[in-house]
Formats: structure tokens, sequence, C-alpha cells
């Protein structure tokens, strides 16, 4: 039982990092500030703001702007707790190490686990992403590709079993047009020894080229990022500044169609545009001045994206009215919608340079994780090997490359992303409560970087009090409880923290950092909270058969701290 939560020490993780970097030069130490603030932009805006915000805007109307804010509070709480962790732990395993050090290896474990639906499944949605952009640029340029080269055999193979009873109940003329052209690939694809063939090939294979660029070497990695982030950010207030014209305030009224509960239902799609901030802590090896410029560049990035992320919706739902925005390609549309296809056309093609930028960065941050995990011996040897030439961590970019370039031939993304936004949640969640660990243990008072030591003990319970009368002051608040039980369990966990922060005095931060995310965890929905529980089942049952055993703790018998 104890073994489950053996510790590493702050100490030994800086005294290996400095072994390693003497014995094999370690990494390249290249990135600088503008460069991570860059990677971390690449990282978050990506097919997130430039599809799912259409849906999102959709549902909850103009006031999605403010859900954009409310996340990014969230965010911007976790990304201190981030910082200050990257601060006292410069290595690349991120919330992994930091689980690591303060909760001890079963969590670590758990949480290295939860980071691969984090990176590796939230980029089978981005490559998916990036070649419906592409197919549609293309058909832009008047190529067409064929169908069944550019679909997934699930969705098309729904929308066929949708066509063939829309048929024999006579409601043809009722399919969306979507649905028939998904039914019409499908029928259309060849078929080998009776099954039929369908693949999304430009998905795959643009998966494959940066795995490639992330495998030859972060030098050309960073280049590349810079190029293509100034790119989209350029596109981006093309949007704002050429949109700005066209806005009618009066689609802003009413500001909040549906309600609380319509904003709120756009939490997975507006939390998916803000994954990534973190993704820049696993490149802590690779920095000149981790301690100092990591947390700089989670925060600036994080404040960047959500300026652009609010006006952006507000240019979007000022354009046009909210209910015409259920489009995957909504910023693109607002524009032909107001006969401007100029500007229409140069956003289609900037998307799908955004969208690879996001790709690039995805797919550099979880060979890292890996790399570090397998040092620590919870992952086979291989997975730490650096690439003698490259400077890269050769095969576990391979192996993330494979991982997130076959299912992305062959699945359907609705699937992965609400499983992504679950993942991620509960990774933050565990970051921000390391950090009141630490903090508490005295592991950080060394750190470079510390944030605002705002004290949490009597305001947690004072907010707990004020939340809680409002709540129930709110009409059929019992029945909300009722269909979202998840919330008794958010509930539950202020009502403890504000007692543990009166005993402990715990920063407030961290403590607002845990109760916002699971606050938007519970807007998730049940069955997305059961996938998350079967995945982390199956990460134990790989825990116990390998790392419990080969941990490198398990084989020094370092004792916690
Ligand atoms: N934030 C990333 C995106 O929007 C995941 O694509």
């Amino acid at each position: 039982m104890k073994n489950l939560f053996r510790k590493k020490t702050v100490g030994q993780i800086l005294t290996d990092l400095s072994t390693r970097e003497s014995e094999h030069g370690g990494l390249n130490r290249m990135l600088k500030v503008r460069d991570l603030t860059s990677f971390g932009i690449a990282a978050i805006i990506g097919a997130g703001i430039f599809s799912t915000i259409g849906r999102a805007s959709f549902n909850g109307g103009p006031a999605v702007s403010l859900l954009f804010v409310f996340v990014a509070i969230a965010c911007v709480f976790t990304a201190l707790c981030y910082a200050q962790f990257a601060s006292t732990v410069p290595v690349s395993g991120s919330a992994y190490t930091y689980a690591y050090v303060s909760f001890g290896e079963i969590f670590a474990w758990i949480i290295g686990w939860a980071l691969i639906l984090e990176y590796a499944v939230s980029n089978m949605v981005v490559a998916i992403s990036w070649s419906e952009y592409f197919s549609s640029m293309l058909s832009g340029f008047g190529v067409e590709l064929p169908r069944w080269i550019t679909t997934d055999p699930i969705s098309s193979g729904r929308a066929f079993a949708e066509m063939q009873e829309a048929i024999q109940n006579n409601t043809l003329n009722e399919l969306p047009s979507n649905t028939r052209i998904l039914a019409e690939a499908y029928q259309n694809a060849p078929s080998i020894g009776g099954v039929k063939v369908l693949l999304d090939l430009p998905a795959g294979i643009i998966t494959a080229l940066v795995t490639w660029l992330v495998y030859m070497g972060i030098k050309e990695s960073r280049t590349t990022s810079n190029i293509l982030v100034v790119l989209k950010l350029a596109v981006i207030l093309l949007v704002i500044f050429a949109g700005a014209f066209f806005v009618k305030p009066e689609n802003w009224s009413p500001f909040a169609p549906n309600g609380v509960n319509g904003v709120l239902s756009s939490v997975a799609a507006v939390f998916f545009a803000f994954i990534g901030f973190d993704s820049i802590s696993t490149t802590a090896e690779e920095c000149s001045n981790p301690q100092r410029d990591l947390p700089r560049a989670m925060i600036y990035s994080l404040i960047i994206c959500t300026t652009l992320y609010v006006i952006i919706t507000l240019v979007l739902t000022g354009m046009v009215n909210y209910k015409d925005l259920k489009v995957d390609d909504p910023l693109a549309y607002v524009f032909s919608r107001v006969n401007m296809d100029f500007i229409a056309g140069v956003i289609s093609v900037s998307a799908v340079v955004a969208i690879t930028s996001a790709l690039l960065v995805y797919q550099l941050g979880q060979p890292r994780i890996w790399m570090t995990m397998s040092r620590d011996g919870l992952l086979w040897k291989k997975f730490s090997e650096i690439h003698p030439t490259y400077k890269t961590p050769g095969f576990a970019t391979i192996i993330t490359g494979l991982l997130v370039a076959i299912p992305s031939l062959f699945l359907d993304m609705q699937f992965f992303v609400d499983l992504t936004s679950v993942g991620t949640f509960f990774a933050f969640i565990m970051v921000c409560g390391g950090v009141l660990y630490m903090d508490k243990k005295g592991l950080s008072k060394d750190s470079k970087f510390k944030m605002p030591r705002i004290s949490g003990k009597y305001i947690v319970g004072l907010l707990f009090g004020i939340g809680l009368y409002f709540a129930l002051k709110q009409e059929n608040y019992m029945q909300t409880l009722e269909e979202k039980p998840l919330l008794i369990v958010f509930w539950i966990t202020w009502l403890v923290l504000s007692v543990l922060s009166f005993l402990y005095d715990f920063l407030l931060i961290p403590v607002l950092g845990i109760l916002t995310n699971l606050y938007l965890m519970t807007e998730l929905g049940l069955s997305n909270w059961i996938m998350f529980v079967i995945w982390l089942i199956i990460g134990l049952v790989i825990y116990f058969a390998y790392g419990y055993k080969k941990s490198k703790l398990a084989a020094t018998k370092m004792q916690s701290i």
C-alpha cells in the first residue's frame, strides 16, 4: 500500500536532471519566453476557435463570450498553479511530475494516463478537423478529393444507416444534406471482400508529417511554430477588424436567448478551445531559463488568447444572428454571409495553417511526458531514448505519431471531444491540489515564481455560504440537482475545502482553481465521466502489471519525503 504513494523529491529530480545533462548533454536548451508564448498560442488556438465556437454560439447566443471569460478565469487559476510547479520542478513531465512530487506514484501514473487524453486524444480531434478544412479548402480551389479517402467509416456508416431508414419511411427529403453526403460516400466507397474501404487519409498524412518534423528536432519545430503563429494571429485580427464593420448591435439582443443552461451546455466546446496552455510546461528541459520564462509564457499566451476569443465571439454573434452559427466553419461562414467571399477564402486557408500548429504542439508534448514516465521506470525504457543526432525522444515521438494517426484515419471525432475535456479537467484539478500540498510542506519556498499569496482561510467558506444561498434561492434548484447529480459532488468538495482552508490556511488561488474546474466538469454529463472512469481502470491495470514493479523508486527503495 505504502509503495503506491512513494514520492520523488524535488532535490532528487533536480540532481537527476543535472546528472543527465552532464552525462548525455540532455535536450537542446534553446527556447526563450517569446518561443514559449508562441508555443502556447500555437497550442491554444486551433480547431476549437475555428470550429466548435460556431455550435457554442448557436447554443448559448452572444453570452458565450462570457463563458469564454469564465473558463479563462478557471484556466488562469490553473496556469498560476502550473507556473509555480514548473518553476519548482523544471523538468519535462509537466503535471505528471508535479503529482509524483506531491501525491505519490499512483497519482502520478493516473495523471500521466489522463494526459494521454489531453494530448494524443485531442490531437485525433485536431487532425480530423484539419482534414475537414483541408478538403473544403481544396474544393474552394476546384479540387475534389474522392470522398472515400477523406471520410471515416464510422460516421459515414451511421449516415448510411440513417439514409436507409429515411428511404423506408419515405422521409428522404428531410435528411440533412451533410448526412446525405456522408451516406453517399459510404455507398460509393470501394469494398474489399464485402467490407467498405473508407479512411480519412489527410488526417493520417498531416499527423505523419508533423510527427516527422517533431522527430527532426526542437529547433525546426520552434521555427515552424513561430511562423505559423504569426500567420494565425494575423488571420484572427483580420476577422476581428474586418468583421467589426459588419456588426449590428441588435444581433446581441437577446444576449442569452437560451438562458444560463444554454450557455453552460457549451462548456466542453469552449474549454476545448483553451486546452493547451499547459502543454508548454513539457518543454521545460528545452528552455534556456524555465523557471523565469515558463510562468510568464503561460500567462501571456492565456491573456492574448482569451482577449481574442471574447472579441471574436462578439464579432461573430454581432455579424449574424446566433441561430445561423450552427456550422463547422463559422469564421469563414460569417464573411460569406456578408458577401465577402474573398475574406472567407483567406480564412479557410488560414484555418488549415492554424490547426497544423496546434497539432505540432501536442505531438511535441506527448512524447516528452512518456519520456519522463519511462525514466521513472513506469514505462518501457525505450520511451526515454534520446536520438543521438536530433536530440529528441525519437521512439516516443514515433509511437505518438502512430497512436494519433491510426485512429484519426478511421474514427469519428465527436466521441473524443468530451473525453479529452474530462481528462484535462481532471489533470488540472490534480495540479491545483498539488500546489496546496507543496505549499503546506514548504517545498516551493525556493521557487523563482510564486503565485499571489492570498489566504483562503475565511474567503473559501464565505464564498461557499454566498454561493449556496444564491443556488438555493433559485427556483427548482433541487430539480437541477436531480438532473445533474454531479453538482452534489461539487458542493460537497466546496464544503470540504472550506473546512480545510480554515484549518490549514490554504492559498485561495489553487482552491478556486479546483472549484472552477470541478464545476465546469460537472457540466459535461455523466456518460463522459463513465468513459473517463473506464479509461482510468485500463490505466490502473497497466500500472499494476508493469510500472508498480519496474518503478525506479521500487528499485532504489527511496523513501517518501
Ligand atoms: N485548444 C486546442 C484547439 O482549439 C485544442 O484546437
